[in-house]
């Protein structure tokens, strides 16, 4: 097989999440003229690449990740002329276009699933994964125990007859059969479809859902108090998954110079992933995993106060180290602080308090670790968590919605359930880009379902940090440009890389080294000062997040003060 021209190799991705980015017809809904619409912005910032979440037909279950029709566009966002006109315009700008690429399952309105539902004996029926019921106690139960992703059973029953689909999200995603080779030549065309139209790749969603253990027997795992067993492994990352994807790749991605990013999320570890990434054997390009999203145990903390929530310093160096040390050689690597699926970043590992100080340390990381950095939309002035009130303010998220009605039901306050959905959920980050300080931020003319974070009115905009040259957003645009040049990102992708000060809890800071040549990254994590035992000598600062050094010189670092360093 043909070799890759691995393009990506200098990119920097942006991720786009297309309701709440622009709108252009006043209806108060990002589309994609509006996207079009900002193009110049981000040819400016210096992003050259985009992932846009799902932009296709869909009744919005879960905010298109439902899709009912994969060739046309989603109607909220435009018509397929818009996308055709979307595509051509970053392309004149150097920019390229991935589109998420849903393939797990689709909306229950798809004509597949209607057809299935209508005739159990079509051909459609077998796209999808039905089961027979089974009887207890004299009444009918789902298949098996299996609970999913979105706190329900994977299974709902098809109107009074016996039969139940499956459906790992929410019950009206129902899960395609990718064990039928009919259904996975249906998803190529689809993907050729795309690839024939001039899109540069996918971003691959819940890629590691695609195959479930065959037998379907009960999970053996805890279960719940409706009896359901949450136990991913019953439909990650098995076996089979990985023949469906060499045979995607031979049918289809092999044939394209296309970029394919799948997301397989935290059941994944380093080696794993190489299954799946692999530069020789691997059948698609790099995977996303979330294990640098979480390093502050925010995730489930229901039960936990707001002073036992802090960046794990420690954590963050040791998942970076290994996924570098195993895949760094064999496999190429995407990295992310942000996507549509968690909390800001700003809110997790910065501080309200230090926005630019530490919105400038976090984007030195992002972009001088190593891999394909990807920058969440917003993240590059700043945007951080909702200050909403009440729990269903968070209902826009279906997963949080059904999460919320359990913890009502097991007794939690609404105190501590909205304290929770502010600091964890997904809608977070679901709220309008914040373009400038006009009560809807440049967004649109209409209010957004997921009110705004109203710091927009407070200079958290494009607007205002484009006329400070010492903003975050400024900042962002001289950290790509650097990040661009060929010597840094030599060293950055293929230097040998080391950390510093490996036992400091609060500093993060690591080298890269290739031909004599060194960059060099030291960064506080904290909102307090810390001393240093020494500082590496250096031939030039090219980056920098204060005006001068600190009193007692550069062995004392202030809050979040961060160096990038040229030996
Ligand atoms: C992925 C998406 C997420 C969606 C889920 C189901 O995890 O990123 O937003 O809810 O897949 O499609
Ligand atoms: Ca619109």
């Amino acid at each position: 097989m043909k070799k890759k021209n691995r393009w990506w190799d200098r990119s920097v991705g942006y991720i786009i999440y297309p309701s709440t980015f622009q709108d252009s017809n006043g209806d108060g809904i990002g589309d994609l003229k509006g996207i079009t619409s900002r193009l110049d912005y981000l040819h400016w910032l210096g992003v050259d690449l985009l992932w846009i979440c799902p932009i296709f037909a869909s009744p919005m279950d879960d905010n298109g990740y439902d899709v009912s029709d994969y060739k046309t566009i989603n109607p909220l966002f435009g018509s397929n002329e818009d996308f055709k006109t979307l595509l051509k315009e970053a392309h004149a700008r150097g920019i390229r276009v991935c589109v998420d690429f849903v393939l797990n399952h689709t909306s229950d309105e798809h004509p597949w699933f209607q057809k299935a539902l209508r005739d159990p004996k079509s051909e459609e029926r077998s796209y999808y994964i039905f089961k027979k019921g089974k009887k207890k106690d004299g009444q009918l139960v789902p298949p098996n125990n299996w609970k999913g992703f979105f706190n329900t059973s994977v299974w709902s029953r098809v109107g009074e007859s016996e039969d139940y689909y499956l459906h790992i999200f929410s019950v009206k995603m129902p899960d395609l059969n990718w064990e039928n080779p009919k259904l996975r030549q249906k998803i190529y065309e689809i993907a050729r479809h795309y690839l024939d139209l001039g899109v540069d790749g996918f971003r691959l969603d819940a890629l590691a859902h695609l195959a479930k253990e065959p037998s379907f027997r009960d999970s053996k795992a805890p279960l719940d108090e409706n009896g359901w067993a949450y136990d991913p492994s019953r439909f990650s990352n098995r076996p089979r998954l990985y023949d469906y994807l060499d045979e995607f790749k031979k049918e289809v991605l092999s044939k394209y110079p296309c970029l394919s990013v799948g997301e397989v999320g935290g059941g994944i570890s380093p080696k794993g992933s190489l299954r799946f990434s692999d530069r020789e054997k691997g059948s698609i390009d790099m995977v996303f995993n979330f294990d640098t999203a979480w390093c502050n145990g925010a995730f489930g903390s229901l039960d936990r106060d707001d002073a036992e929530i802090r960046t794990d310093v420690m954590a963050l160096k040791r998942n970076f180290l290994r996924w570098h040390k195993a895949c760094a050689k064999r496999s190429d690597l995407p990295f992310y602080w942000c996507n549509h699926d968690h909390p800001r970043v700003l809110s997790q590992y910065g501080s309200l308090q230090w926005r630019k100080e530490s919105g400038k340390m976090l984007s030195m990381i992002l972009l001088f670790l190593y891999g394909t950095p990807w920058i969440y939309n917003g993240d590059e002035i700043g945007m951080s968590n909702v200050d909403y009130d009440k729990p269903e303010d968070f209902f826009d998220d279906v997963g949080n919605k059904n999460h919320v009605m359990q913890l009502r039901r097991d007794g939690y306050s609404e105190e501590r359930i909205t304290n929770f959905l502010r600091r964890c959920s997904r809608v977070n980050a679901r709220t309008p880009m914040q373009w400038d300080g006009t009560p809807m931020g440049g967004f649109s003319d209409k209010e957004y379902k997921n009110r705004m974070n109203r710091n927009h009115l407070e200079g958290v905009n494009v607007q205002e940090e484009l006329k400070d040259k010492d903003s975050l957003l400024w900042f962002f645009k001289k950290a790509i440009a650097l990040r661009k040049r060929k010597w840094v990102n030599d060293l950055v992708q293929r230097g040998g890389l080391r950390f510093l000060y490996r036992k400091n809890e609060d500093v993060m800071a690591f080298v890269h080294e290739r031909d004599g040549r060194k960059l060099i990254l030291i960064a506080n994590m904290r909102d307090f000062p810390v001393d240093l035992p020494s500082f590496p000598k250096s031939k030039k600062v090219l980056l920098h997040n204060y005006k001068g050094t600190a009193k007692q010189g550069r062995k004392s670092l202030r809050p979040f003060e961060a160096y990038l360093l040229e030996a």
